[in-house]
């Protein structure tokens, strides 16, 4: 039997609400179509997001959302997307499946989702193609009050009051997509760029991301903070408050990717360790970064993560479209456990992508709407956001192999919020097997409250005609005994207990 030991007596880190972050970019149907359906459409909108989209995501308390992307971000002119729409540039989205991008939804209609949502604003300026102007102008259009010429327009457009940029991303994947650069070409425009993200509002200043590495690129990491290091903290905060990563599960790698639904029991274990992976990436970037912010004043914001499989058959590929299995349910409770250990430096991350877009939480169709096991898993771990976590020691718990790769059989972790309720979230990886788990705690004796379960047959899913197949049910194979909890985790599962003294 495992056991898992939580000594609720030490407070180890606050787990960021912005943790539980998503990503939407102009790409396939996550922008248009699966959020924003313009007020003349007959799906059901506010001011034309769709109201099933908005209520859903509401229920998994989004807390902050990145946009405009991705890949598109450096490809973005924020001027084609705002004033009159007939006015508006139509082009080809060059990125993304060759559509085109009517720019119907821009910097106006991102801050009405916003509002609609309740989140905070993670805004992802052009670095690759734009200029330092066009950045500097954007960030002045959204957040200056006073007089001026971007602010005049803003008005102009409608809208009095300027907005809020809670977060700033200076460019995406300048490796890559966002410039091909090498990373001291970057780090100097970095330096440069965040210059003119000015803060107009010092009571609410934005918090400046600087573009981070691809997977395992150590080098990169540690060439960025070397060029910028210079601004040593306390200047570095407002120079640079976080720095990102990007890792993406491929199942069978980069070019081949693999199947969403149609895997074997070998191809099971392989996603899930890919999915692990991201603790040693946590911890190695998080070393170096150690090294130049012992305070941990730099947040590593991992704004885009989640599995990424071949595209359903018979959609473009250029849009990303893939189911949602048990198996993503597992990366996802996987993922989130990671990040809540080690969230004394990880400060925001953000799954790709939000709606119809590669590990989605919402699927969407002409009105239809289905949430995926993904989502049902951000519902469950939602009692995180802003909780301490408490220091937990599993024992007991033996590896699967598969082949080459090993699996622990079982995840966590464990989080008390300001009312002393624990939240307890628990994986079990193995295909096959039910396992049984003894809780027990530093000082005192807890009942459980509320039990939910995510789990099924491996490769079930959620479809729009059996949108239902997965969901999460009421947990009830748990009982206490002289103070302790023991619970009997289905195979394949995510399972989420919440306990009050
Ligand atoms: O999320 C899809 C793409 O993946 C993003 O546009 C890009 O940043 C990453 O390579």
């Amino acid at each position: 039997m495992a056991k898992l030991h939580i000594n609720n007596l030490k407070r180890v880190s606050t787990i960021a609400p912005e943790i539980y972050g998503h990503f939407s970019e102009h790409l396939g149907r996550c922008i248009y179509e699966g959020i924003f359906v313009g007020e003349n459409s007959e799906i059901p909108n506010v001011n034309g997001m769709r109201t099933d989209v908005v209520e859903a995501l509401k229920e998994i308390r989004i807390p902050v959302l990145r946009w405009p992307g991705g890949c598109f971000a450096d490809e973005y002119h924020w001027k084609d997307g705002i004033g009159p729409k007939e006015g508006r540039k139509k082009m080809i989205n060059t990125h993304w499946g060759g559509v085109v991008e009517d720019n119907s939804f821009g910097t106006h209609e991102f801050f009405e989702l916003c509002r609609q949502l309740g989140c905070k604003t993670y805004v992802n300026g052009n670095v690759g193609s734009g200029t330092v102007q066009e950045m500097s102008e954007w960030v002045e259009y959204i957040t200056f009050n006073g007089i001026s010429p971007m602010a005049e327009l803003r008005k102009k457009n409608g809208q009095e009051e300027a907005w809020r940029i809670d977060y700033f991303g200076v460019g995406n994947e300048n490796w890559g997509c966002g410039g091909n650069m090498r990373p001291s070409c970057y780090a100097d425009l970095y330096r440069r760029y965040q210059t003119y993200v000015r803060n107009y509002d010092p009571a609410a200043p934005i918090l400046k991301i600087c573009g981070g590495a691809n997977v395992d690129d150590y080098h990169w990491t540690r060439t960025v903070l070397d060029v910028t290091h210079d601004h040593t903290p306390p200047q570095f905060h407002g120079f640079m408050d976080g720095l990102s990563l990007h890792y993406y599960v491929h199942p069978e790698g980069w070019e081949i990717k693999g199947s969403a639904t149609e895997f074997d029991e070998a191809v099971w274990y392989k996603t899930l360790a890919k999915a692990l992976f991201m603790d040693e990436l946590v911890t190695r970037h998080g070393h170096i970064m150690d090294e130049y912010d012992p305070e941990k004043r730099i947040g590593m914001i991992v704004d885009e993560w989640g599995a990424w499989y071949t595209c359903e058959p018979g959609t473009n590929p250029g849009f990303l479209y893939q189911q949602n299995t048990v198996r993503d349910a597992l990366v996802a409770g996987i993922t989130l456990n990671i990040f809540n250990k080690h969230s004394d430096r990880v400060k925001m991350a953000c799954l790709a992508q939000m709606v119809n877009v590669l590990q989605a939480v919402l699927l969407t169709e002409g009105e239809k709407l289905v949430k995926t096991p993904t989502y049902h898993v951000f519902h469950q771990y939602r009692h995180h956001q802003g909780a301490a976590l408490l220091e937990s020691t599993l024992t007991g718990v033996s590896e699967i192999e598969a082949g080459e790769w090993k699996v622990p059989e079982l995840t966590e972790a464990v989080s008390e919020d300001g009312d002393g309720i624990l939240t307890v979230t628990i994986n079990n990886l193995s295909a096959s097997e039910e396992k049984t788990v003894e809780l027990s705690f530093a000082e005192g004796a807890y009942q459980v409250a509320e039990a939910t379960v995510v789990s099924g047959e491996l490769h079930a899913h959620n479809t729009f005609e059996a949108p239902e197949t997965v969901k999460e049910e009421a947990f009830t194979a748990h009982r206490s005994e002289a103070g302790r909890i023991k619970a009997v985790l289905p195979p394949a599962s995510v399972t989420m207990l919440r306990l009050k003294k």
